[in-house]
């Protein structure tokens, strides 16, 4: 037996030594697990309660205000049930410890962590991923990440998050998977399960956290943590679809949202948290707040102090308060002045309980964390080979003019240019975990081992990606002469995008298009192939690039992998798949535009000036959502269904032939998307309700079907009665939201 094991029989016999001594049921105990919270409820003081339902920052990373110093004396002193960005086995064993053995109870700690697109292996933003359109890529992605983190000694993380977003100038975009409701829902679930496997108590599953609940992506004016004000009808229809994906997934836990939403902010709505979340959807795991939510209803101006911010928490549907020391500090005294109850304190403690339960750590405090595992998991070549895969996934061929790209590997000199070509740290976008800058390889360094000895590979940084200097600009252009091709890899800094990093203009920042411009000219004059490689975190307003760049590949953050699996792409050793999740403005004055809007009475038309327009833009985006390109072709077959009048019990067929026409192998995501010609309220011009990601080889031609049934055209109708209406339906397929290839069906 090894050191490891014989460590970690001894941990578990001494937790169950230690809980017995306590009184804590242990698990195997007759009675169901509600039985075991409840006599474990009964052995707790006050103060241990409200210390279950508070969660601490330890000092490693904070994204707000630390409030507290002393973690460790809260810990010990039963006062803290669970910390966040506290990490490694080594360390989270060592607090563990301390609640374990030092505490009254001995109730173990539940450590949370922002594990959001990858622990130490780190893959693409979650837009990024989500531009994969393939689940399987998806999950599996979220798993690896709990593989690692679990190793590490986390039981929690704070993700999915599910929040839509039709404004790219809010940074979080970045965080979820884009502007689609149907799509949202899918990705929802797919995260969660990554995430939780089959089964909570794996030593290798992360308890989800959905968030941020809700409607926190409707956001005025794109600008963080700003005012929400939405009908219940768009909230139902739009916002809080993905969130009740995650539940029937088996979430186990949801975040509250910052925002206000309809005059309550959402740390305070009992309409969010108690009426739908529990009455309607069932939800049975625990609700924490964001990071200082609760204490934040007093400047909203809902509560005149926080004491009566945590009592509207509590009444609302809170059950752990993130960091604000709220609970903490005020619950004790609100009881005793009958504010709130200590039933209402009791509820959400069962509720906590019981998920430290179900992730088994009452059978072993220490089964997650594990430093033998930690070494051989984290960083592990099965790991970076996935991150690889997902990153070449998430790429989007918005352009590629003359079949600029696949660049060959026959190429003698390759100059890759720009501020980002050879920037770890940008790699790893928002949120990034434990990831190492050192250790992500960059476009320049992934280029170089692509290419090998036999080209040379130059490289001008040309400018920063934020500053105003232009002072590189004569290095990159002696660059791009020496060069037979120019790869410039401008875009967003990671900070760019994210929490607090909403943007005015979303454009390139600094310099970065007239260092464009330029390479542009030389490479036009001297008919040189130049590829654009944009790294952001949220769709841009790039005009002037879609007009005259060549090539551009929409990259996202990639990642730890993220310059192998470009030079992949951008050499032909994988044909790009990736569609936009969101869609990309020409302007920022078109947000917010998002494929699935309204019609209006003056739908838009060119020849008449009293219709639904701008004078200065056209409508349509610059590229919709849903929209990328291959290095092959697709030719679509009509649309055929398999009948034209359907009824509530039926299924409606619908099939195209898709063939690959191009010269690559390739896949191509199938959409499938919906109008409803006339309703009991005005119906979105489309709506996605069906995708299939296939692979075709050249030359192939396959069928894809999709089955719609009357449930599939489901909306809010008048009365707020959620149903399909009889009437007219138009169906369109194709490899984009503007696809025009259609059929119509009736629905009795
Ligand atoms: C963010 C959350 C995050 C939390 C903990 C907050 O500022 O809004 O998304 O999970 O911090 O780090």
């Amino acid at each position: 037996m090894t050191n490891k094991y014989i460590f970690l029989l001894l941990g578990g016999l001494l937790s169950a030594i230690c809980a017995f001594q306590k009184g804590i049921p242990p698990v195997g105990e007759t009675g169901g697990l509600d039985a075991k919270v409840d006599s474990l409820l009964a052995l707790m003081t006050l103060d241990e309660k409200i210390g279950q339902m508070t969660l601490f920052t330890s000092d490693w990373d904070v994204t707000g205000p630390t409030l507290r110093e002393g973690y460790k004396d809260d810990i010990r002193a039963g006062k803290t049930g669970a910390i966040f960005n506290a990490h490694t086995a080594a360390y989270n064993h060592e607090l563990q410890r301390i609640a374990v053995e030092e505490t009254r109870l001995g109730i173990p700690l539940l450590f949370g962590y922002d594990v959001i697109h990858g622990y130490k292996t780190i893959f693409p933003v979650s837009l990024g991923e989500a531009a994969s359109w393939d689940m399987e890529a998806i999950e599996k992605s979220a798993r690896v990440a709990a593989e690692e983190a679990t190793a590490a000694g986390l039981h929690w993380t704070f993700a999915p998050m599910v929040d839509i977003a039709r404004d790219p100038r809010w940074g979080r975009i970045s965080e979820g998977a884009g502007e689609d409701v149907f799509y949202g829902k899918k990705v929802a679930a797919a995260r969660v399960k990554g995430f939780q496997g089959g089964d909570l108590s794996a030593a290798n599953t992360l308890l989800a956290c959905a968030k941020h609940y809700a409607a926190y992506g409707a956001v005025q004016a794109g600008r963080d943590y700003h005012t929400v004000d939405i009908s219940e009808r768009v909230l139902r229809e739009t916002y809080l679809p993905p969130f009740k994906a995650a539940v029937d997934a088996g979430v186990g836990s949801f975040m509250t949202s910052f925002n206000e939403l309809n005059g309550v902010p959402a740390t305070g709505n009992k309409h969010l948290l108690t009426d739908i979340l529990r009455n309607e959807w069932h939800f049975k795991g625990f609700v924490v707040t964001d990071y200082t939510s609760i204490n934040e209803m007093v400047p909203h101006g809902i509560a005149a102090d926080e004491k009566a911010a945590g009592e509207l928490a509590l009444k609302a549907g809170v059950d752990m308060d993130m960091q604000g020391a709220v609970f903490y500090n005020f619950l004790k005294k609100s009881i005793a002045e009958g504010k709130v109850s200590v039933e209402q304190v009791d509820v959400a403690v069962r509720r906590i309980l019981k998920i430290k339960y179900e992730l088994g750590l009452f059978d072993d405090p220490y089964r997650y964390g594990d430093p033998e595992l930690e070494k051989k998991v984290i960083l592990s070549a099965a790991h970076l080979e996935a991150a690889r895969d997902v990153a070449r996934k998430s790429f989007v061929l918005l352009k590629n003019q003359d079949r600029t790209l696949p660049l060959s590997k026959g190429l003698k000199t390759v100059a890759v240019i720009g501020p980002l070509a050879d920037s770890k740290k940008d790699l790893l976008g928002s949120w990034h975990a434990a990831g190492n800058a050192e250790d992500c390889v960059t476009l320049l360094a992934g280029l170089r081992e692509k290419l090998g000895a036999a080209s040379t590979v130059l490289f001008a940084e040309g400018c920063k990606t934020l500053g105003r200097s232009k002072d590189g600009f004569a290095e990159a252009v002696n660059a791009a002469k020496r060069a037979d091709a120019v790869i410039l890899a401008v875009g967003e800094t990671r900070g760019l995008s994210g929490e607090a990093a909403s943007r005015s203009m979303i454009g390139l920042p600094g310099v970065q298009l007239d260092l464009v411009k330029e390479l542009v000219a030389i490479c036009r004059q001297a008919d040189k192939p130049l590829a654009v490689v944009l790294m952001n975190g949220r769709p841009l307003a790039i005009p002037w690039l879609a007009e005259n760049a060549p090539a551009i590949l929409e990259t996202w953050f990639a990642g730890t992998q993220g310059g192998h699996a470009i030079a992949d792409v951008l050499f032909g050793d994988y044909n790009p798949s990736g569609k936009l999740p969101a869609t990309f403005p020409r302007n920022v004055g078109q947000v917010p535009i998002y494929y699935c809007m309204k019609n209006t009475g003056r739908p838009m038309d060119p020849k008449n000036k009293y219709t639904s327009k701008y004078l200065d833009v056209p409508n349509s985006p610059q590229f919709p959502f849903g929209f990328g390109l291959s290095y092959t072709s697709f030719d679509y077959s009509p649309v055929l269904v398999d009948k034209t009048v359907f009824g509530r019990n039926d299924k409606l067929k619908v099939s195209v032939r898709v063939t690959n026409s191009g010269s690559y192998d390739g896949e191509e995501v199938v959409q499938l998307y919906v109008r409803d010609l006339v309703g009991s309220v005005t119906r979105p011009v489309r709506e996605l309700k069906g995708f299939e990601k296939i692979f075709l080889k050249k030359g192939e031609t396959r069928e894809v079907e999709f089955t719609l049934r009357a449930e599939d055209l489901a909306f809010y109708t008048r009365d707020m009665s959620f149903k399909a209406e009889a009437g007219d339906f138009e169906i369109f397929v194709g490899g984009n939201s503007d696809a025009e290839n259609s059929a119509k069906v009736e629905l009795r």
